[in-house]
């Protein structure tokens, strides 16, 4: 099973996506939750690699409100990365913002490429996090910073039977480890200034508001880009991921570090 019948990142879930989340956006929050993830960091004229970019609205709020240089959106879904390539036309922002296709994996760039690297609801789906890190740690210049929000759990015990059914549910590859793992391998990896921060009472209400809005004002809409069967389906899917975040396994999550 999955949101929709075409599976993750087709057309349908794009809509879908951007009736309930924004524009831009393949996850929750906005550009005021881009604001939490980089709130106290000082981005103007950085070079950022948000790595798993989807659609761009991140980049694009990075670069008109934060003033970043340059943001370089890498991502292995060909039709998101066309969707986000096609909004920074629309944005007057392709000179700043630019995307590309990419197969998951080591990163292709030179080491001490970027300032800052960014990632937001991307890493749970990459299983080895240390190699990721490292990587990171690799192509950031000196000094640069990792800013990552991403779907963790309460810790790094085999999932509940809840939480292996919602991840059935969702039909993805939703491989999250704690915050307090990340912290460990920030550690390891040779990042300092550490900085973790939990989301999952912030994202319990936001999740409870969507689902509240996907059965009343935002209903006809998602019927629209769904349909009937996939519209009931997907408010399962809503009802599933609330229960995961009120038993407190689903924990959303902050961090930040520097490269020593
Ligand atoms: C939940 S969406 C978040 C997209 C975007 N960061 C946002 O917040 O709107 C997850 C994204 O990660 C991408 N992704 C999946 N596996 C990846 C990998 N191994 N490397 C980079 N991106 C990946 C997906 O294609 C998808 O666009």
């Amino acid at each position: 099973m999955s949101l929709t019948d075409e599976g993750h990142y087709g057309p349908k879930q794009l809509n879908l996506l951007e009736v309930v989340w924004g524009e831009g956006f393949l996850s929750p929050g906005g550009t005021d939750e881009i604001d939490e993830i980089v709130k106290n960091t000082n981005l103007e004229d950085k070079s950022i690699l948000d790595i798993g970019c989807g659609c761009g609205g991140a980049a694009f709020h990075l670069i008109k409100k934060h003033r970043a240089k340059s943001v370089q959106g890498i991502d292995p879904e060909p039709l998101v990365i066309k969707t986000a390539q096609q909004l920074a036309k629309k944005n007057n922002l392709a000179d700043k913002a630019t995307f590309k296709c990419v197969e998951p994996g080591p990163l292709q760039y030179n080491q001490e490429t970027f300032d800052v690297i960014f990632s937001k609801e991307v890493f749970l789906h990459i299983p080895d996090k240390e190699a990721l890190l490292k990587d990171v740690h690799r192509v950031l210049k000196p000094g640069g910073l990792i800013i990552v929000s991403d779907w963790m759990r309460i810790d790094d015990n085999p999932p509940s039977k809840q939480m292996q059914d919602y991840i059935a549910a969702e039909g993805l590859d939703m491989l999250m480890c704690s915050l307090k793992k990340y912290k460990e391998l920030l550690e390891l990896t040779n990042f300092n200034n550490i900085e973790i921060r939990d989301r999952n009472e912030w994202y319990l209400q936001k999740a409870k508001k969507e689902l509240k809005e996907i059965e009343g004002q935002l209903y006809q809409k998602v019927v629209d880009v769904l349909g009937i069967e996939e519209t009931i389906g997907a408010i399962e899917i809503w009802k599933k991921l609330i229960g995961v975040l009120e038993i407190g396994e689903h924990r959303p999550g902050h961090f930040k570090a520097k490269k020593i």
